[in-house]
């Protein structure tokens, strides 16, 4: 367990769902976490972990520095709406997909405003996270208690990693049931075709860190061996079309 800094600053989660507790589970390890919401049994898991649970997001924005949004993109302007005469040169961070920044803007006109966009791997300090529009060093630390974190200069950039990185992870979790089924089916037992299919994935996502994917596929592929039979079944269904095919359908929603 990290030890709490007294000098960092402190976070309202507005909305703790699946994403907002998946956030608030990393960053109470090291700040002061308030959060609202409406699932009992997931407030109540966030207390246990040390969180102050708050019923007002009235209250919760007041109380903090930062105040991050994690409520459905459909709630955003409501809670904009509550929270509005609390956040004056607060911090607010959107965390929610679609919602433009000039939007969020109009409705707290005196708000520091900022979109992030993350996923749930927050809850163990390995999210993707990016912001927008501005750097600034106290919601980069903060930000990076949950992972790696980027600055990008695009309010696009932050709706493309809605898709790769909000959403994509769903994506692995298909492919990676695909194996297990395949193991399955080729007559592995479940735990062993997940343990195997789990290896894999993590192996080759750290050995791609340092050589192209040309290069993995070369040295596993024989002329003539059982990997080339592989490649030719996955070239014939193209498996890279259907994945590109799935991110532009999931960019093309997130970009509005
Ligand atoms: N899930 C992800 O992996 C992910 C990744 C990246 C970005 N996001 C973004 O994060 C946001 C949340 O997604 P999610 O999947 O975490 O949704 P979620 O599980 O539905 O979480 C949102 C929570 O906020 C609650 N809520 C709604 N209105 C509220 C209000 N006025 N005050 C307090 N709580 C309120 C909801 O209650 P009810 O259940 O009663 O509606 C729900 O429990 C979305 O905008 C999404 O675009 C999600």
């Amino acid at each position: 367990m990290l030890k709490r800094n007294s000098d960092s600053n402190s976070v309202a989660i507005i909305g703790a769902g699946n994403l907002g507790s998946a956030i608030a589970k990393r960053l109470v390890q090291e700040i002061e976490v308030i959060v609202t919401g409406r699932r009992k049994e997931i407030l109540n898991d966030l207390r246990d972990r040390g969180c102050e649970v708050e019923k007002s997001n009235t209250k919760a924005a007041s109380k903090a520095d930062f105040v991050f949004i994690t409520v459905k993109p459909k709630d955003v302007d409501s809670v904009l709406e509550e929270i509005k005469g609390e956040v004056k040169d607060k911090k607010v961070v959107s965390f929610a997909a679609m919602k433009k920044f000039e939007e969020i803007k109009k409705s707290i006109p005196n708000s520091f405003v900022f979109r992030a966009m993350t996923n749930v791997f927050a809850e163990k300090g390995l999210a993707f996270t990016v912001y927008y529009p501005a750097y600034d060093e106290e919601l980069e630390r903060i930000l990076s208690i949950l992972g790696e974190v980027h600055l990008v200069k695009t309010e696009k950039e932050v709706d493309l990693m809605t898709a790769f990185s909000g959403s994509a992870p769903a994506f692995v979790a298909k492919l990676i049931q695909g194996f297990v089924y395949a193991g399955l089916s080729c007559g592995l037992n479940a735990e062993m075709a997940k343990k195997v299919t789990l290896s894999i994935f993590s192996g080759t996502a750290n050995a791609l860190k340092e050589k192209e994917s040309e290069n993995l596929i070369k040295e596993i592929t024989t002329p003539g061996g059982t990997t080339i039979q592989g490649i030719k079944k996955l070239e014939e269904n193209r498996v890279e079309f259907a994945i590109m095919e799935a991110m532009e359908a999931t960019a093309r929603k997130a970009l509005g």
